[in-house]
């Protein structure tokens, strides 16, 4: 995978991925990244690139013939057209499917803004896919775009480990991954779930599914809603409201939070197994 990024802090860029796991797979040749500085561009030659908003408004916008002249320019060099991904926040929503997808392809442009926007006409011109990391507002596109690179070269063979591979599972089968604990057994009165220290491998990966479950309806119900589900999940699933149900029984009141569902969660629930 080959990295292109036009920008105005290459610097930036360069800082945050030639570290770690990252720094590493450009050293050893699985990626490659090279950033523009869009400045070297200016019309003027002075280092300007940005003006007045027509229409008027607070702020200035990147002109259109700086950052054309520098795509231009980097398209000659490696003779070739890849995709031109431009952050923004009125772009299409990142997530593991796109960069799936990104992964696929062997050169991406990025083009990073800043100010107020880039001039339409050159967005028309040169970019492919318009994507935004986040209902959220930065101050410019260099964060996102390294967001996008980091995940994208996860899939590049090659940048991680075997053993870094298995990690970091959550989405890849629609679920929020389960928690990990390590040594010591006791921290600070806190104990290690026995279930881990059993060496149960069966009832290990059972107890990490359910806990990927119970995570995804707490946080990510819309994940859950389109994950695939198997029997044992279902009865995992119909156990919490049973809890919950016993629980109230025990009471008779009702009002016993039993296994701390919240309401919501309940009749979401209800509704998920009812299907
Ligand atoms: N530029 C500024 N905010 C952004 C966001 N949320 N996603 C992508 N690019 C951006």
């Amino acid at each position: 995978m080959n990295y292109y990024v036009l920008t105005l802090f290459p610097e930036m860029i360069e800082n945050g991925m030639n570290t770690s796991i990252i720094g590493r797979a450009i050293a050893g040749g699985y990626l490659s990244l090279e950033t523009v500085n869009i400045r070297d561009y200016s019309l003027s030659g002075n280092g300007r690139i940005d003006d007045y908003p027509y229409g008027g408004g607070a702020g200035m916008v990147m002109q259109a013939e700086p950052i054309c002249r520098a795509y231009e320019d980097l398209v000659q060099r490696i003779g070739k057209k890849p995709r031109v991904v431009y952050l923004t926040p009125q772009g299409r929503v990142f997530d593991q499917q796109m960069a799936e997808k990104l992964a696929r392809e062997e050169d991406l442009i990025f083009l990073c803004g800043h100010y107020e926007g880039v001039d339409e006409r050159v967005l028309e011109e040169i970019v492919t896919d318009h994507v935004s990391i986040g209902d959220y507002v930065l101050t410019g596109g260099e964060l996102p775009a390294m967001v996008m690179m980091d995940s994208i070269a996860r899939m590049v063979p090659g940048v991680l480990s075997n053993q870094e591979s298995g990690q970091y599972e959550s989405f890849q089968d629609g679920l929020l991954e389960y928690p990990q604990y390590s040594r010591p057994e006791e921290w600070r009165g806190k104990q290690v779930p026995p279930v881990l220290l059993s060496g149960h491998h069966g009832n290990v990966d059972r107890w990490r599914r359910d806990q990927s479950l119970l995570r995804t309806l707490r946080n990510r119900p819309e994940l859950l809603a389109r994950a695939e589900l198997d029997k044992k999940d279902r009865k995992y699933l119909q156990s919490l409201l049973d809890e919950e149900e016993a629980a109230r029984d025990a009471d008779g009141t009702g009002c016993v939070p039993g296994n701390g569902l919240t309401e919501e969660e309940k009749k979401f629930l209800t509704k998920l197994l009812a299907i």
